[in-house]
């Protein structure tokens, strides 16, 4: 290769780190960040799921501010004091400045939840919201992968990495003449969750696609944020926030290899409406003529008109 080519991967994974090590997307919201309901069903999920473990462990991947860490303790502390009692909570976070502000926010649950740099064996539940999508990606297309000049020209040249050819293969995407991202890094971070996960549950949700909707997004599903807006990925900013569409289809399959059995994948929408917590939430905020009950109840509604069909859930477990 070239002296001076970047490949895109190595290029998004420096603009993510950058993006991250000041700050989260205030650019734009996540779920647990509309509404505390979003928390509330993910942890009513989870509850269920690992309930007569005797010590459960949760690793949250990517807590971002902290609220969903926040919702989910409060929940259980609530509603289910045992098991809050036996419960440890991890936050795997890579920026120094966001375990900061994490800290911050959860300080009512000091000696409840703490912070790991890698992953450790596990018996309990490894879950995530908009993790994946901040991993980065190599962009292909019929066989050649972008590479950036210094200038930001765009360059398509071999892959940097054999394995890419192995995984259009094996996913079925060899003959494609579109744009799309292969996330090598999500491959290796579930090869790494699944030696660790012992016992239990992998639970992600994010935006993303299955294999049969590739055709959907001709020019690939690459986004970047900057100041509330979509911006080009390649634009020259300081502060840009790439994420790609999470490839639901190559987590299935490279999952089932890891030993990691698919339990059900769905939209964020049929995740909600089937969680009682959420859907009497939903109920009683449509009947409140309180002004705060009102705006959440709008959230509400856009989480599941706006995010619903964009969001996938996936849970796996450990064979
Ligand atoms: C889009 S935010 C989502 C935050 C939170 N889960 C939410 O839904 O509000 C992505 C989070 O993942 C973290 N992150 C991104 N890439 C990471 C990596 N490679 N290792 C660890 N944390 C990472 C970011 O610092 C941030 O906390």
């Amino acid at each position: 290769m070239a002296t001076g080519l970047i490949s895109f991967r190595d290029y998004m994974a420096h603009k993510v780190k950058e993006y991250y090590a000041e700050g989260f997307r205030e650019d734009f919201f996540t779920a647990p960040e509309l509404d505390r309901s979003f928390g509330y069903a993910v942890a009513q999920e989870i509850y269920h799921l690992v309930k007569d473990y005797p010590k459960p462990l949760l690793l949250e991947l990517g807590a971002g501010s902290g609220v969903l860490a926040f919702d989910i303790l409060t929940f259980y502390r609530k509603n289910h004091p045992d098991f809050f009692q036996r419960l440890t909570y991890f936050i795997y976070e890579f920026s120094p400045y966001l375990r900061e502000v994490q800290k911050g926010k959860l300080r009512a649950f000091e000696g409840k939840v703490f912070w790991c740099e890698e992953l450790f064996p596990i018996d309990g539940v490894v879950f995530s919201n908009e993790f994946f999508d901040c991993l980065p990606v190599h962009v292909v297309k019929e066989g050649k992968e972008l590479y950036l000049s210094e200038g930001k020209e765009e360059i398509w040249a071999e892959f940097c990495d054999t394995r890419i050819g192995d995984f259009l293969e094996r996913m079925g995407y060899m003959g494609l003449k579109q744009t799309l991202e292969v996330c090598l890094d999500c491959l290796d971070f579930l090869e790494v969750l699944s030696q660790n996960l012992k016992r239990g549950y992998h639970l992600v949700i994010d935006y993303g696609y299955v294999s049969r909707e590739l055709k959907r997004f001709p020019k690939g599903t690459l986004l970047g944020y900057r100041s509330h807006r979509v911006a080009d990925p390649l634009e020259d900013t300081n502060r840009m926030d790439i994420s790609a569409y999470v490839n639901f289809s190559a987590l299935e399959y490279y999952g089932e290899q890891m030993g990691l059995k698919k339990v059900y994948m769905k939209s964020l929408r049929d995740f909600l409406v089937s969680s009682p917590v959420f859907m009497e939430e939903l109920e009683r905020l449509s009947l409140s003529e309180d002004g705060e009950d009102i705006e959440r109840f709008s959230r509400l509604k856009t989480m599941l008109v706006s995010m619903g069909d964009r969001f996938k859930v996936l849970l796996q477990e450990r064979l």
